[in-house]
């Protein structure tokens, strides 16, 4: 079971949701920040899974979502240097500008599948 948790009774991994407001006329810099983004956290011990979701209808918070194989795993990244250096602002002010604006949600993974998981 390599590929991490798919149906019920798996070792449970954990979801950690970032969910930012950004301004319109900072989006199209938000997203580039990403597309230039380290790419350390795919390196992580205990990382699985890396999304940043743009808000298309009923919202307009971004979703950066993350999944991790417990909490200490993800803790361990969060006070990690990569953690450090993904978010230091990259010589703008976008990270602390939108600060005051974003919300870390925890979640359980009860169930999770795929296509072709049965
Ligand atoms: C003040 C709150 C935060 C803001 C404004 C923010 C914004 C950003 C931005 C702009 C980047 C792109 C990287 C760069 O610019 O160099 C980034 C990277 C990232 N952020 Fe955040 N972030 C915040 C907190 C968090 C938290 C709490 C999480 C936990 C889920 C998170 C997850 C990530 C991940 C996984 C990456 C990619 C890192 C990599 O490639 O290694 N962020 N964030």
């Amino acid at each position: 079971m390599a590929a991490g948790p798919s149906g019920k009774g798996n070792d449970m991994s954990i979801v950690k949701i970032n969910a930012i407001v950004v301004p319109p006329d900072r989006q199209e810099r938000f997203e580039e920040r990403f597309r230039g983004r380290g790419g350390h956290v795919e390196r992580t011990p205990g990382f699985e899974w890396f999304e940043l979701l743009r808000p298309l209808e009923g919202t307009d918070q971004y979703l950066v979502y993350t999944r991790w194989s417990s909490e200490e795993a993800y803790r361990a990244w969060e006070s990690s240097q990569d953690f450090a250096r993904s978010h230091g602002g990259g010589g703008d002010d976008l990270a602390p500008a939108a600060s005051d604006s974003h919300h870390l949600w925890s979640y359980a993974v009860i169930e999770s599948t795929g296509p072709h998981a049965g």
